[in-house]
């Protein structure tokens, strides 16, 4: 069953708790946290204090994606926070397969991200280890922007790679996406589909998921 991981960063923070509530009780599988650090990313969002508020009010799992410099100093506490997913990026991280190690000891998934720019075939020495990749299909940074269409092609050049090293591992995609093009994502082969703006500026943020969850199935 394919998910939807639904990113906070474009919620109305200062009702946070209802905008979760919402959102759960229309059927997100998964609460998705974008950490920004203002350094690997143009942007500053959010850290483990908001996380562990967040998991105070939902039972959903939640998945953290740190776009962040030194991801190795914050891991264990987002994991303290209550993430049950924590994914890093290849671009800034030298030493990723200590890093991924370092959050599977921890006994939760475990993730790699790749930038729009960074090529599926740089993850060939990594994704045996991995519980899921994580695709960009934005420049990492901003709620709200525009799908890169070449994000397609990756997804299915992933699949290519994962069948034949790691079948166990999952596909995320993370940006752009809406009721419009949710449909070409899945179709392509993800597993976890992330959406923000789409669900969080919608009219009934219920709907639009339910809608979504219909498109994917
Ligand atoms: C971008 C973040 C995304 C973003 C997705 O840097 O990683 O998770 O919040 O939001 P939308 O769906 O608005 O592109
Ligand atoms: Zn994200």
């Amino acid at each position: 069953m394919k998910k939807i991981s639904a990113s906070i960063l474009s919620a109305d923070f200062s009702k946070l708790e209802n905008e979760i509530k919402e959102i759960e009780s229309a059927g997100t599988d998964i609460i998705h946290c974008d950490i920004m650090d203002g350094h690997f990313v143009p942007n500053i969002s959010f850290g483990p204090y908001i996380v562990n508020k967040v998991n105070d009010v939902t039972t959903l799992p939640i998945d953290v994606h740190l776009m962040i410099n030194h991801p190795e100093k914050y891991i264990n506490e987002f994991h303290k926070a209550g993430a049950n997913y924590i994914s890093v990026h290849f671009e800034n991280n030298i030493h990723l397969n200590r890093l991924i190690n370092q959050i599977k000891d921890l006994g939760i998934f475990s993730g790699v991200v790749i930038n729009p720019s960074t090529p599926v075939a740089f993850l060939k020495d990594i994704v045996q280890i991995t519980d899921y990749v994580l695709i960009m299909s934005v420049n990492p940074g901003f709620g709200g922007q525009k799908f890169i269409e070449g994000s397609i092609s990756k997804i299915k050049e992933l699949k290519s790679l994962i069948q034949d090293r790691n079948p166990n591992c999952l596909i995320e995609v993370d940006g752009g996406i809406n009721l419009e093009n949710i449909k070409k994502v899945s179709d392509a082969g993800v597993d976890i589909i992330v959406a923000g703006a789409s669900i969080f500026s919608s009219r009934d943020k219920g709907t639009t998921i339910k809608k979504m969850k219909i498109l994917i199935k």
